[in-house]
This record gives structure tokens, C-alpha cells and sequence, in this order.
């Protein structure tokens, strides 16, 4: 079998990070390996995010850029996948008519036949059915097998029809995966050599899939993932405030593996806004989910997304999102202006904030998150942490690590420490990570433990 160079190209959240690796996989055995480059490639793919109007931008800037490819003799496949493909696919064969395939989300384990009908077709072929069959159930699993740190998504789509998201309309509905099929991967991935999981989900928290004796939440897949030896520490992401369930604020307190950082969007601290949203809490409801996870696990860390400037949106509004900022402090966050989405409700409304007071506004949560997440890492000074091993570092000796807390710390330490949980003491903090030095047991003590 020839030899061919597949470049992906991802844009958008870590559901995307997941599926481009499964891209690679199911183009493998057609002798597709992955470069780094688009300029040798024989098949380009685009994973696109269509969450905010600047990443879709990106797509047509890029396959502008590509274009190229296709006047060589043997001219690249180019294809886009992910949430535009899914959202904007007949636009996509309109305005950039050299594309040869579109492919939603669910449809990634027709890209064998998909890359075939596209070399036989003169003009694009397009694929953006939500199929019976789940797309992980055909998907084989080795692009990105080796990490440490290893994604798995068990749940996709969302129902939750946020104003502002195009998500349940790119994802489709929520589907949970079944239990034995998320812990065969997990067994797998761990056999690899993962020594942490980050579940995912757009709506990770509403799991709820098929197992033995009903169906399972989240919670007691925790528990049960925890149980498989080799695995020491598991993440999830992205929650909703409201599919917090008592079963998973017990993982967080019964659970050492589960690590002590959520993510756990609120986008507002008013509830006039949050109604105007459909977030279907109110403030008072998250404060009293994060009293319950942190009344479960009190060292546990969050954080959260917001938005400035949605439809709606007044001085007040705003006032109350930097105060309820204060009162739950935030150890990391994602700040966004509000992105107009087409078929989305809040594009619809009227009362518009105007973009320079949307950018001002985000400009103070910024500079106040900014300021939370130095204070979080400033804090972690001093302290002793259990640290995750991921990879090397940009510098010659130094590793890359995860403390518990999710913060980045750069240590020196000889990479056979890779993949091991090593206690380090924080010596220093940056706005974004941390520097550390790995815990030698004095000589002292050492000769006192031999004796
Ligand atoms: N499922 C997650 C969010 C997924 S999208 C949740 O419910 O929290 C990631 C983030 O993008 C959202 O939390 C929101 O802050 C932001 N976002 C989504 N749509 C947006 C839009 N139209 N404009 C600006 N930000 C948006
Ligand atoms: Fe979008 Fe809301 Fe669903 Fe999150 S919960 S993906 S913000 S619709
Ligand atoms: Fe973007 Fe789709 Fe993820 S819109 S954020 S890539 S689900």
C-alpha cells in the first residue's frame, strides 16, 4: 500500500482534539500517516468549530490558503469536518467549490468511503447525516493512544438549547455511550500507557448511559473507572450547573482519582440574564452546587466561562457577573464577547449591547480572572503537590506536569518520571504555571530508612 501524508488541521473545544485523532485512525489503514504540514499532504482536513463567528471565519481563510493543493498533478484531497461542516456543509461546496468532502461530526467512520467516492466524483460529496450508528462503536483507536494525559469522549450533543449556542444544532442530541464500551476504552488506553483520563462531553455531567443493572450518571462511572489498576487520576469536562447529582458529588469526595478542578460554567451572575439565556438555573442555584462540591472536596478548584455583552445585557448585569466572580473566586476561566450565532434564538433578539461597551466589559473580566488565576497559582507557592508527568519540556532536562489542580508546572527531572505522580514543591508562579523541584529524600533520612 502506498504511503500517504495526512495533515488535520483542529480548531475548537477537546471533543474535536478527540475526533481528529479518530480522523487519523480510521484513514490509517488506507496508508494515511500524519505530517505536520499542509504542504506535502496528500489529504487535508479542517476540524471546525462554529461556536463564535471569527472561528467559522477561519475555514474560509483556510481553505482559501489551500486552495494550491489542488493544482498539483496529483491534487490533495481537501476535506472540512467538525461543527461547520455539519452547519454550513452546502455553503461550504458553494463558496469553496474545490473541496472535496464535507463531513459532519457523527459521520467520521465513513471517511474510507467518502475519500473513495471523492476521487472518483467530479464535484464534492458531502456527509452530514446523524447515522443510527454510533460513530465510536466502527472508530479503532491508536493515533493518540500513547499520551498520558488522554481524552475519551462518553457523551455527545446537547439538549439544553442555550440562547446563544449552536452546539445542539451542530451535535444533535445528547447521546451517552454505554457503559462497557467508555470502560473497554479506558482498559485500553490504560494499557497504553494513560495514567489520566479527561471524560468528555458538551454536557459531560448529563451522562447517562447503559450499564449493568439500569442506567448510569456520571458519578458512578467515576467510581467504577477508578477501579481499573494503572489509572490514577480522571477529569471531566464540560459540566452544566444543573446535572450536578448527589451520586456526583460523591465521587468527588470518595474518589481520590477524581482530581479536585471543575469546570463548571455559570456565564453570568445575574438572573435576569441567565433566564434571558435559558441556563435554567439561577445564581443561587450554582452557589449552592459549588457549597455541595466544595463542602464534598474543600480544596476543590473551579472554573468557568462567561460571556459579555449577550442581547439584553445591562451595566447592572454586568456589575453583578464581576461580583459573583469575587464571592466564588475562579482559579482559571474562559472569557468570550457574545458571537451573534445564525439559527441561534439570541440572534434574534433586539436589544443588542453595543460592541464597544461588549468590549469593554470583557476587558474587566479578564483583568479580574487574570488576576484570580495569578492569586491561584500565587497560593500553590510553597506547597508540596502531587505531580503528573505529561511530556518533556521546551528546555533540555525539564518535564511538563499537571498538579491536581490542573495548574502547568515545569520541573526539572529525567524523563524516565514520564507518566509517574511525583511529589514536587511549588517554588514558583507565573500567570499561566508554575516552576517546581521534585521532592529528594535527604541523604540523611535515606540512610536512616536503610539502617
Ligand atoms: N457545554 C458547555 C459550553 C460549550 S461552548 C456549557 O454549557 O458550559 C463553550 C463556551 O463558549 C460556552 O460556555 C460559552 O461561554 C461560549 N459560547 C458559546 N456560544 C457563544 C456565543 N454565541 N458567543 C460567545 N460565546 C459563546
Ligand atoms: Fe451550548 Fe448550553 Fe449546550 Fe453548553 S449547555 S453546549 S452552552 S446549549
Ligand atoms: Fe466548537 Fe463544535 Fe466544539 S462548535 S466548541 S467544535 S462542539
Amino acid at each position: 500500500m502506498t504511503k500517504k501524508a495526512l495533515f488535520i488541521k483542529t480548531y475548537g473545544c477537546q471533543m474535536n482534539v478527540y475526533d481528529s485523532a479518530r480522523m487519523a485512525d480510521v484513514l490509517a489503514p488506507l496508508g494515511y500517516q500524519l505530517v505536520d504540514t499542509a504542504d506535502q499532504a496528500d489529504m487535508v482536513v479542517i476540524n471546525t468549530c462554529h461556536i463564535r463567528e471569527k472561528a467559522t471565519e477561519k475555514v474560509f481563510s483556510d481553505l482559501g490558503r489551500l486552495k494550491p493543493l489542488k493544482a498539483r498533478p496529483q491534487g490533495a484531497i481537501l476535506a472540512v469536518a467538525g461543527c461547520v461542516a455539519q452547519a454550513e456543509g452546502e455553503e461550504i461546496l458553494v463558496r469553496a467549490p474545490y473541496v472535496d468532502i464535507v463531513v459532519g461530526p457523527q459521520a467520521y467512520h465513513r471517511l474510507p468511503q467518502l475519500v473513495a467516492e471523492a476521487t472518483r466524483a467530479a464535484g464534492g460529496v458531502l456527509d452530514t447525516d446523524f447515522p443510527v450508528e454510533a460513530k465510536f462503536d466502527v472508530l479503532p483507536r491508536t493515533t493518540d493512544a500513547q499520551a498520558v494525559s488522554a481524552f475519551l469522549t462518553i457523551q455527545e450533543g446537547c439538549d439544553k438549547f442555550c440562547s446563544f449556542c449552536v452546539v445542539p444544532y451542530t451535535r444533535g442530541a445528547e447521546f451517552s455511550r454505554p457503559v462497557a464500551a467508555v470502560v473497554a476504552e479506558a482498559e485500553h488506553l490504560v494499557s497504553l500507557g494513560a495514567r489520566e483520563l479527561t471524560l468528555l462531553g458538551q454536557n459531560v455531567n448529563a451522562y447517562h448511559g447503559v450499564g449493568d443493572g439500569g442506567v448510569w450518571g456520571l458519578g458512578q462511572l467515576l467510581v467504577r473507572l477508578a477501579e481499573i489498576p494503572g489509572l490514577v487520576r480522571l477529569r471531566y469536562t464540560t459540566s452544566h450547573p444543573r446535572d450536578v447529582d448527589d451520586a456526583l458529588v460523591a465521587a468527588h469526595r470518595d474518589v481520590p482519582a477524581v482530581m479536585p478542578f471543575l469546570h463548571l460554567p455559570v456565564q453570568t451572575g445575574s438572573d435576569q440574564l441567565l433566564q434571558a439565556m435559558n441556563r435554567r438555573h439561577s445564581v443561587d442555584d450554582y452557589r449552592r452546587v459549588v457549597d455541595r462540591l466544595r463542602a464534598a472536596r474543600p480544596d476543590l478548584l473551579l472554573s468557568s466561562d462567561f460571556i459579555a455583552g449577550h442581547p439584553g445585557e445591562t451595566d447592572a448585569d454586568h456589575q453583578a457577573t464581576l461580583d459573583l466572580i469575587r464571592e466564588i473566586g475562579f482559579a482559571q476561566s474562559y472569557s468570550f464577547k457574545y458571537s451573534a450565532r445564525p439559527g441561534t434564538p439570541a440572534a434574534l433578539l433586539t436589544d443588542k449591547v453595543p460592541e464597544a461597551v461588549a468590549d469593554q466589559r470583557l476587558q474587566e473580566l479578564q483583568a479580574l480572572l487574570a488576576d484570580q488565576m495569578t492569586a491561584a497559582n500565587q497560593a500553590s507557592v510553597g506547597t508540596r503537590q502531587p505531580v503528573l508527568f505529561e511530556k518533556l519540556g521546551r528546555h533540555p532536562g525539564q518535564l511538563i506536569g499537571r498538579t491536581p489542580h490542573f495548574q502547568t508546572i515545569h520541573v526539572d527531572a529525567p524523563p524516565r518520571l514520564i507518566g509517574q505522580v511525583v511529589a514536587v514543591d511549588v517554588v514558583a508562579a507565573a500567570s499561566h504555571s508554575l516552576a517546581g523541584r521534585v521532592v529528594t529524600v535527604d541523604p540523611a533520612e535515606r540512610q536512616g530508612v536503610a539502617a
